[in-house]
């Protein structure tokens, strides 16, 4: 039996698409970012069976444009583009890529931290400029300072591997994690604020904790601490964010995303000498995009043999009606 498979974006590896050809399934990609009306009218017209999404967004329309549909693979692990109420209703399971790319993010989010706190990106461009700035940079060591994570997933486990040689303190505020050892956890956010120098977001945007890091919070984190954030723009209240670190409220910040992506030309962030910006780009290695390809299609192919994915994989399966 043949079924169809839209990708939203551009082909998997050649060894993905091999698989999927092997067991006849007809995959579909789309054009990068489709926009939203010619992706509907793609679903409309070719029913998938199931849709990996890569780029842009998943919305109700689209997702009812096929009746044929029975399952959703995010590429990726961020799920907030996808219309995870609206496909539930129809009991159909939306999947992340669990860990896939957790290892790429965690080596970026470690390289943002030191990046901030040495100041690379800035004396980079600096000496660009024909400037030799020896005798008046002075940067921080990550080493011995106490780290707070937010989130302790995939990605947030593995930076807590990444900084162990560096002797740091660190402390999770995860409401939903199961009890660790050796893991010294805070009951909210605002435990981390006047402890940690370091604050890296590991934590899904959800509807709760969009504006998490707002004026209040900049206003309790310690002077000379520095906040990262590779999970979702959103969690950051922006203009909060300019306003602490023009006024050097907190000493630096290295953000991988950004509410909007991307910034305008004309935003205050682009003048802020302590900011490290980065595209979005904590997956984007060659790595964990052949990893989070194949196992989006592992799950479809799963599901279409009676497999159900793991429960931690699906997102939206406290919404299915019981
Ligand atoms: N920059 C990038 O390219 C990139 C790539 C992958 C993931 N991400 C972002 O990173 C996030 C984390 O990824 P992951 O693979 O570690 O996911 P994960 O599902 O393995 O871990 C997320 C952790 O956050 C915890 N959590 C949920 N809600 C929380 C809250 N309100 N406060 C604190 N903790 C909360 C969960 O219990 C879980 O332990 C993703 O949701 C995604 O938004 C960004």
């Amino acid at each position: 039996m043949t079924r169809t498979l839209l990708l939203t974006g551009p082909q998997l590896t050649d060894d993905a698409m091999a698989h999927a050809a092997s067991h006849g399934v007809r995959v579909i990609p789309t054009t990068p970012y489709a926009p939203a009306e010619e992706l509907t009218a793609i679903i409309a017209r070719e029913q998938p069976d199931a849709i990996i999404v890569r780029q842009g967004k998943l919305t109700r329309e689209m997702i009812n444009a096929s009746a044929a549909l029975k399952i959703i693979a995010k590429h990726g692990v961020g799920y907030d583009t996808i219309d995870i109420a609206a496909a539930a209703e129809r009991s159909i399971p939306v999947t992340i890529a669990l860990g896939a790319n957790a290892q790429s993010v965690a080596e970026h989010a470690l390289a943002l931290m030191f990046s901030v706190a040495r100041q690379t990106a800035l004396l980079d461009a600096r000496m660009r400029d024909g400037h030799w700035d020896k005798a008046t940079s002075v940067g921080i060591e990550l080493s011995g300072k106490t780290l707070g994570l937010v989130g302790l997933g995939a990605i947030g486990q593995i930076l807590m591997e990444l900084v162990a040689p560096l002797r740091m303190t660190i402390k999770v505020f995860d409401p939903y994690l199961a009890d660790l050892p050796n893991v010294q956890r805070v009951a909210s956010v605002d435990d981390l604020l006047a402890s940690c120098d370091i604050i890296s977001l590991h934590c899904p945007l959800t509807e709760q904790n969009r504006n998490l890091f707002g004026a209040a919070q900049f206003k309790r984190m310690r002077p000379g601490s520095i906040l990262i954030n590779t999970a979702r723009g959103e969690l950051i209240d922006t203009e909060a964010l300019v306003h602490a670190l023009s006024t050097g409220q907190i000493a630096g910040a290295g953000l991988d995303t950004f509410n909007p992506e991307p910034p305008p030309a004309d935003s205050a962030l682009w003048g802020l000498p302590t900011l490290v910006a980065t595209p979005h780009v904590g997956a984007n290695t060659a790595e964990a995009r052949d990893r989070v390809g194949l196992l989006a299609l592992q799950q479809i192919m799963d599901f279409w043999d009676g497999t159900a994915p793991p429960p931690r994989a699906v997102v939206n399966r406290h919404l299915y009606a019981h």
